[in-house]
């Protein structure tokens, strides 16, 4: 990482919806083309139901922004209606990733099609730690669905039902920071080490009470992130976090190797007692179903 790197980080935007607020867009509009990022995520729900076109709404949201790049996942309202279909004519993969000024950001699709709960898939995991494994920089994750409850949000719903294996597999890559959206109230965790940021809506009115429309900026350096929280409404900004994310590996949790080893132990012994029954041990017992990376001393 050569330079300070500025991420812009907006979420559900709901292009279309009755909701959608026409002023919050153009102050959104504004502060971008004042701030230029260097890099634009949207974590989901740019449209309200997957329509033609609504899509065609973003698109021309999006020609106003000023950035060097653009990164874009669907949200549960983008797969709507067959959203997902046009979602990728329109941007491409659902499981973007993109390299930056030593910044490594990839994008998870955790929709479904007309089902508001999340979902990444066990399938998901070999691309998001293959690729991730290469990235010697920061690394970034951004997906719709929040793998942790929000305050504020009422009774808990729509989590990734494998949010628990998705985020050891974060940890076990070193993901520094997760980016998320989805109950349109912005928060901030930390959970071993790794920062989870939720943006709030930035230009709708579906909001909680109390809580403002608002986008995230991100401030990249060798040593330090700095987020900032920007209302969207009166355009105010606040530091949210400072410090550098390291991820910690969980503790191992009580593996059941031993009894996977005993199993394997009394299958060859049948085996070797009959031939004649075939059993199928190719497959690994190792807890781990993806490949570890290597983790870099190295922040740069
Ligand atoms: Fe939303
Ligand atoms: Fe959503």
């Amino acid at each position: 990482m050569h330079t300070n790197t500025t991420i812009l980080h907006l979420s559900d935007i709901h292009v279309g919806s009755p909701h959608f607020s026409k002023d919050l867009a153009e102050n959104v509009i504004a502060y971008v083309n004042d701030v230029k990022p260097d890099v634009i995520v949207i974590t989901g729900d740019l449209t309200d139901n997957g329509y033609v076109h609504e899509y065609r709404g973003v698109v021309e949201l999006l020609s106003k922004l000023d950035t060097k790049k653009l990164l874009v996942v669907p949200g549960n309202h983008d797969a709507r209606n067959m959203g997902y279909v046009v979602f990728e004519r329109v941007f491409g993969s659902r499981f973007p990733i993109l390299e930056y000024n030593g910044v490594c950001i990839q994008g998870v699709d955790s929709s479904e099609p007309d089902v508001d709960d999340g979902h990444i898939g066990r399938l998901a995991y070999d691309l998001v730690s293959q690729n991730l494994s290469r990235c010697k920089g920061f690394r970034i994750v951004a997906l719709h669905h929040h793998l942790i409850p929000v305050p504020g949000t009422g009774r808990e719903r729509n989590i990734p039902v494998d949010a628990g294996d998705f985020l050891k597999l974060l940890l076990d890559m070193g993901v520094n920071l997760v980016l998320s959206g989805h109950k349109h109230v912005p928060w901030l965790w930390e959970i071993n080490g790794m920062v989870i940021l939720h943006a709030g809506t930035a230009t709708t009115l579906r909001l909680k009470a109390g809580v403002p429309p608002s986008l995230n900026v991100i401030e990249v350096t060798k040593d330090e992130i700095m987020i900032k929280r920007v209302e969207t409404r009166k355009l105010k900004e606040a530091v949210i976090y400072r410090g550098y994310p390291q991820p910690r590996e969980p503790l191992p949790v009580s593996t059941s190797d031993d009894l996977l080893r005993e199993l394997e132990e009394a299958v060859q012994n049948l085996r070797d007692k009959n031939a004649r029954i075939s059993f199928n041990t190719r497959h690994t017992t190792s807890n781990e179903p993806y490949t570890k990376c290597t983790r870099h001393s190295s922040r740069a």
